[in-house]
């Protein structure tokens, strides 16, 4: 049976940062509040939810039932995990029910407390989180550490240096500063990020995307249902999904990600994106700049440069608004903040304001081609998901 279109309705995500002001429900209500808002539904219209978060963290163990209950839904709900792209798997989750005809409208929520642990048990719980047996035990690696092992590996083949991986923090700091939203709304200089300290060298504080707490929602519809009840919508047009090896000795290289590449080819060819043309195919991209080296190895693992290109985009300010192809106009991980689990959804709510033109400001993408990619990772390259978002339906 051929799979049904899917749209999306209503999609929002919180003000991201520490909020110690909000419990997990209430954090997890502001998300989906504003998108059943802009969806125009009402909490019974709502199938199957799916909860993503990493959650070992924060005090709640059981996510999916205490968001459900708080939100008035009774569709069905599960918690999600894969990592730090958690949200875009819960994403693909409410895609697949919709698109399979088991549910006419699904939510896919993200919502993380990572504030209410200390920074040294966070990062050793995301430590855990890389190879635990061989990695984390034997090495003591922790992420900072995994993707400086990427950044050395890329400044030492291609001649990157610090500051052009200061230019990534520059930019998403910039857009940081103009989304009331993100965690941090401080511009800053390449000087600054150059002066800022160690935390895995050759990363700096401004280098790291930090720990954050936040929500996201994202309500998903099928084409049936949309025709019926109106509304502005986006749709989804293809996600590509891959998983990757958790053990850093069955890598090929560290200059990219294997998992983000399969998932990318798999997301253009069920939107029928022609990989060669990838940058030029859509008005934007939220990409996965955990740490700015990321964010690089994003731009070829996409295809919007070639293998040791994707630097020169840095360079060259390619990335900007203006640019070849503007990535993270929201301040990205970087800036908006990472709460893992609300971080895919986050990404999705973003594209679909900024292609339906509601983001406004200085903020605002031009959309005349009307399409938009998102690139989430799990772990070292765990876990991808690609997703790319239209104005047109199937
Ligand atoms: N970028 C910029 N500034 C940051 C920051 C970041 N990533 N993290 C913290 N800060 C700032 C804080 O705002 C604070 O500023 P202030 O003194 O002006 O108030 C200062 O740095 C110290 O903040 P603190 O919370 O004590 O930072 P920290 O030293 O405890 O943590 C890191 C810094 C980089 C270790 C932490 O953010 C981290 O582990 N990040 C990576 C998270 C991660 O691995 N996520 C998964 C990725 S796949």
């Amino acid at each position: 049976m051929e799979p049904r279109g899917v749209g999306i309705l209503g999609a929002a995500y919180t003000r991201f940062g520490e909020r110690q002001d909000a419990n997990m429900a209430e954090l997890a209500w502001e998300a989906f509040r504003d998108a059943i808002a802009e969806a125009n539904l009402e909490p019974r219209d709502i199938g199957p939810a799916f909860v993503s978060n990493m959650g070992m963290w924060s005090s709640e163990s059981l996510p999916a039932v205490l968001v459900s209950e708080a939100l008035g839904l009774g569709g069905g709900s599960m918690r999600v995990e894969a990592a730090c792209s958690s949200g875009s798997a819960a994403v693909k989750a409410a895609y697949d029910a919709v698109a399979s005809g088991g549910a006419d409208v699904a939510l896919a929520l993200g919502v993380e407390k990572m504030k209410e642990s200390t920074t040294p048990t966070v990062v050793e719980l995301i430590g855990r989180a890389g190879n635990y047996m061989w990695e984390f035990e034997n090495f003591g690696l922790t992420f900072p550490g995994y993707y400086a092992l990427y950044a050395t590996a890329y400044m030492s083949r291609y001649g990157a240096r610090e500051e052009d991986l200061c230019g990534v923090a520059v930019k998403n700091h910039y857009y940081g500063s103009l989304n009331e939203r993100a965690q941090f709304r401080n511009r800053i200089t390449v000087e600054k990020c150059m002066s800022s300290p160690y935390v895995a060298w050759p990363l700096k504080l401004y280098d790291c995307s930090p720990i954050t707490d936040g929500a996201a929602a994202v309500i998903l519809a099928s084409d049936d249902f949309i025709r019926r009840h109106g509304g502005e919508v986006t749709w989804i047009r293809g996600i590509g999904a891959a998983t990757g090896t958790a053990n850093l000795s069955r890598r090929a290289d560290f200059l990219g990600l294997d998992a983000a590449r399969r998932a990318a080819r798999e997301a253009y060819a069920r939107a029928g994106i022609d990989p060669e043309g990838a940058a030029r195919s859509f008005d934007l991209a939220e990409v996965h700049d955990c740490f700015t080296i990321a964010e690089v190895m994003a731009y070829e693992d996409l295809g919007f440069a070639r293998r040791g290109e994707g630097i020169s985009l840095v360079r060259e300010g390619q990335t900007y608004k203006g640019g070849l192809i503007p990535v993270n106009l929201d301040g990205g991980l970087k800036a908006k903040g990472h709460p893992i689990g609300a971080t895919g959804e986050s990404m999705v709510a973003e594209l679909h304001h900024q292609l339906l033109g509601k983001v406004g400001g200085e903020r605002q993408a031009d959309v005349r081609r009307g399409s938009a990619l998102a690139h989430n990772v799990g772990g070292t390259g765990h876990y991808a998901y690609v997703t790319v978002l239209s104005l047109e339906g199937r």
